[in-house]
């Protein structure tokens, strides 16, 4: 059914699973094969002189599905001339024209590109007085009867287990409605709002009653962030708390993922309980250490029995007794610690993270935005310059889009004020100041700034950033400005990477020859601008290493704000005692815009100085918690071979 998944489990391999489930290896893939489906559905209909009814969702999830849609239609003359399609939800109350409605994002994504009659779009309609919502649920249930009910309903999933807007707590009967939206949903949308005080607060959805009674249902779900609630979904039991979890009970539902939203579902994440594995080095300290850690044990307190208890007892067949198992991760783990990110010099290296030479290394961070670099590894960035390295920062975009427009104001006021006071004559600014003032009065919240006040915006973050790097001691020679022109588009949606963003992370690299390079290993947000600077990277480093002077350089991936590596991931784990966590912290501070309520909070509401200080504090836990040193916080590091 599906075709070009990477997905080779079994039944029996799949047995602690309720839904069906796809793996593929990236989003893009798995949206052209979900594409193919509707695209079969459709001609199928057509064949029969019927119309085709689908079920259709908004959000980022179904975007490269709907591209591909567009693509069949213009390049494989794929027609929607017998398709009805049917919304799943609408925020309320909403303006159709607003750029924040679902139908200028499904007109934008999908319906302006094909040839659907305009008659055939049902979208829930926001503009309604609150008394005719009702009215209307029922007769958008009635419609959806007539046309013959939903042929295939797509889905997402939100990071609570919602379908439609239909959270947690909703009915498994439930009918098309107003309803609350849950706080964590108004968070995730919030990137989209600027800030949650301008996100709604209510929606119309459909309900669960005309979801499960579609013919065929197909969830789409990317990225990391979604693993654990997709796992949730699957493998758990049927709770209003996931209603997602509903669709256990659908005959024809297919869950369709990329390898970063399945990996928690057992047979990925925990293969050894599945089936019979080959265990390679990274499988046994995955398994020891989730053994460790489930069972809240020390390494070195785990026993034979255990091993045996827990599904591991082929593994103490093979290389037991637990004493040498424990031992051998034991050894594995508390090499990872060193104070000497950069290799400590004159010392046996043999089992150390980094090389002792050159003793002085010339090391290049990347830092996505002007302030990844502090949160993730401002002690280790502190360390490498105290210890003598060469290091270079480069700043991979300009940020500017997260800086507040009253942020904004106040400076270019600031500019206008300092003028006036030492009599410098300059209309210039006073200009800028007046056209951005006025600018700002009519915005529509979210819009695209004009291209003074994304300057202005961007000079803010070059200024934090600069002042954080001049904090940890770095001469300005040594702190670039990338500003990669992929994130320059004004908006959330970035521009795809481009040849001359390679080209100028190629430029820098030849410039510093490092041997040692740090990078945001945020591999698994899809659509983020951390997994772009990523790929920037890795682009970079595959057409260029070759040459002679990448032959020493080592890369070192860290983790943005949003999640740490898994313990059994970490190559290096930089310590930090409770001083170090407290000057981090005035680094992190540099960055005035983005605290007291930054503008893309994410779907956590703690502020990045806080989140930095929770993860590092919570991976030194860890490593107290199984066993070895009881240090204040860490920071870690996964070594990446290119
Ligand atoms: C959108 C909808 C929601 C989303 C869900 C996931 O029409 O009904 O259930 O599908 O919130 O959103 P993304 O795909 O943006 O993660």
């Amino acid at each position: 059914m599906f075709t070009s998944t990477i997905d080779t489990a079994t039944e029996f391999e799949k047995r602690f699973e309720k839904i069906n489930t796809h793996v593929f290896d990236n989003s893009a893939n798995a949206s052209k094969a979900v594409a193919q489906q509707i695209a079969a559905l459709i001609k199928e209909k057509q064949s029969q002189n019927k119309t085709c009814v689908l079920g259709l969702a908004t959000g980022s999830s179904p975007k490269s599905l709907y591209a591909e849609l567009v693509r069949l239609h213009r390049e494989e003359q794929l027609s929607f001339k017998n398709v009805i399609t049917f919304n799943l939800d609408e925020y309320y109350p909403m303006k159709a024209e607003s750029i924040h409605s679902y139908v200028r994002f499904m007109n934008e994504q999908l319906f302006d590109h094909i040839d659907i009659l305009k008659v055939n779009i049902h979208i829930p309609d926001g503009t309604l007085a609150k008394n005719e919502i009702a009215g209307f649920c029922t007769q958008y249930e009635d419609q959806i009867e007539k046309a013959g009910g939903i042929d295939l309903q797509i889905l997402g999933i939100g990071g609570n287990g919602h379908i439609g807007f239909n959270e947690s707590g909703s009915l498994q009967n439930s009918k098309t409605r107003l309803v609350a939206l849950d706080h964590s949903t108004r968070i995730a949308a919030s990137k989209e709002f600027e800030g949650l005080k301008h996100t709604p607060r209510t929606a119309i959805t459909l309900g669960v009653h005309k979801i499960m009674e579609a013919k065929r249902v197909i969830l789409l779900a990317w990225g990391e962030s979604k693993s654990a609630i997709i796992a949730k979904a699957v493998e758990e039991g049927l709770t209003n708390l996931v209603p997602a979890s509903f669709l256990q009970e659908h005959q024809h539902v297919d869950f369709v993922l990329d390898k970063e939203a399945a990996s928690k579902l057992t047979r990925i994440n925990k293969p050894w309980l599945v089936e019979e594995v080959n265990w390679t080095d990274k499988l046994i300290s995955k398994a020891v250490l989730d053994l460790a850690i489930s069972l809240e044990k020390p390494i070195l307190m785990l026993t034979d029995a255990d091993y045996i208890e827990n599904g591991m007892s082929d593994l103490l067949a093979q290389m037991g007794p637990a004493y040498d198992i424990n031992i051998r991760i034991f050894n594995k783990l508390q090499n990872t610690i060193t104070g000497w990110p950069g290799g400590k010099p004159g010392a046996d290296d043999n089992k150390r993270p980094e090389r002792a030479l050159p003793a002085k290394k010339r090391v290049l961070i990347f830092s996505p935005h002007p302030d990844d670099d502090i949160i993730s590894m401002g002690g280790t960035f502190k360390r490498l310059h105290e210890q003598g390295h060469e290091v270079h920062v480069a700043y991979q975009t300009s940020g500017n889009i997260a800086v507040a427009d009253d942020e904004a104001i106040r400076f270019a006021k600031f500019i206008t004020d300092y003028n006036e006071a030492f009599g410098i004559s300059c209309d210039e600014a006073q200009r800028i100041y007046n056209k951005s003032f006025d600018f700002l009065k009519t915005k529509e919240i979210g819009g695209i700034d004009i291209p003074e006040l994304r300057q202005i915006k961007g000079i803010i973050r070059r200024g934090e950033a600069r002042a954080t790097s001049h904090f940890v001691g770095l001469p300005d020679s040594q702190i670039h400005f990338m500003n990669l022109p992929f994130y320059e588009t004004g908006a959330i949606e970035k521009n795809p990477l481009g040849a001359e963003d390679i080209a100028l992370t190629i430029d820098l690299i030849e410039q510093v020859k490092p041997h040692q390079i740090y990078a945001a290993g945020d591999l698994a947000d899809p659509h983020g601008t951390h997994k772009v600077c990523l790929d920037a990277v890795f682009e970079a480093l595959k057409q260029i290493k070759h040459k002679d002077f990448m032959k020493d350089c080592w890369l070192w991936l860290y983790r943005g704000a949003w999640q740490e590596w898994g313990i059994d991931e970490i190559d290096m784990a930089v310590p930090m005692g409770p001083d170090q966590v407290i000057e981090k912290r005035f680094g992190i501070f540099k960055h005035q815009s983005q605290k007291d309520g930054v503008v893309f909070q994410g779907s956590d509401s703690r502020e990045f100085w806080q989140r930095a200080e929770d993860r590092n504090r919570e991976t030194a836990e860890l490593y107290d918690k199984l066993g070895l040193a009881h240090y204040a916080a860490m920071e870690a590091f996964v070594k990446w071979e290119y």
